[in-house]
């Protein structure tokens, strides 16, 4: 699968592109994001007493929520085992690196921003840490209802507030990916893979510039 770095810069017709995203990145984005959707829809249903009575059979809900917690992670293995793994942990590094001027853009300070801004790192830890706690809570409510011994009230209580901390975290995903004008020409990179180079520099100016050192 390609690389997402290198000097892999693209004359459009009017824009320069640079590469943002792998293919390996963009799917494991979208295999996560798909199967959010879908045990979030299907979580809702087992949750809302309304919407539980419009939708009946709640034990076929109960096993789409429960098989798609598994299959998200078979999926998300699949991807990384079969993907360009070495390009993954570069983008790990990247994400888990927290320099000053991080520190600084999230007491709003404008700093010039890495490949992902401080705000971006942040949920990016917390999706990662939140899936491993959905399906950790998730499995316990699974064997919770066949033994006993591993029937917690405080289970559920921790599923249900995943839930609604990562709605308000998906929330404001969504708009910055989708509406808030400044930003949302992010899609390109998890659609298509490239960004405007322009646009990158106003955002990320420390990554384009590592690429394509001033003056290079
Ligand atoms: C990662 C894998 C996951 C597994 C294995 C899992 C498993 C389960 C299980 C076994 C139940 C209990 C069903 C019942 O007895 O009624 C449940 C309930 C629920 N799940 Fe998940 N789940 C996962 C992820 C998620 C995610 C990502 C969300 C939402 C974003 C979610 C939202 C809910 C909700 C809202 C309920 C209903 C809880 C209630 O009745 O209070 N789950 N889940
Ligand atoms: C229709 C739904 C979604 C859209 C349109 C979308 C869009 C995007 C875009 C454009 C980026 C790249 C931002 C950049 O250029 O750096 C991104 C990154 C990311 N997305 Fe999504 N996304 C969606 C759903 C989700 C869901 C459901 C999750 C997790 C539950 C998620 C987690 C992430 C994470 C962790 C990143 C990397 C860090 C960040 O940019 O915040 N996304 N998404």
């Amino acid at each position: 699968m390609t690389s997402t770095h290198g000097s892999d810069i693209r004359m459009g017709s009017e824009a320069t592109y640079v590469r943002r995203f792998s293919r390996t990145e963009r799917a494991l984005h979208w295999v996560h994001a798909s199967a959010f959707f879908v045990l979030l829809g299907s979580g809702l249903v087992l949750y809302v007493p309304r919407l539980s009575e419009l939708v009946g059979r709640r034990p076929l809900v109960k096993d789409v929520h429960f098989d798609t917690g598994l299959a998200w992670l078979v999926a998300l293995a699949l991807v990384v085992v079969l993907g360009d793994r070495r390009g993954l942990r570069r983008t790990l590094r990247e994400l888990d690196a927290f320099d000053q001027d991080d520190r600084l853009w999230l007491r709003r300070i404008p700093r010039p921003q890495g490949r992902f801004n401080a705000g971006q790192k942040l949920n990016a830890a917390l999706t990662a840490a939140f899936g491993l706690l959905f399906f950790v809570s998730g499995l316990l409510l699974w064997y919770g209802e066949r033994d006993n011994r591993f029937r917690f009230a405080s289970t559920i209580l921790l599923h249900d507030g995943l839930m609604y901390v990562s709605l308000v975290l998906l929330l404001g995903h969504l708009y910055l990916a989708l509406i808030y004008p400044s930003t949302r020409h992010a899609l390109r990179g998890m659609t298509r893979g490239t960004v405007r180079r322009d646009w990158a520099l106003q955002h990320h100016r420390k990554w384009v510039e590592e690429q394509a050192p001033p003056g290079a």
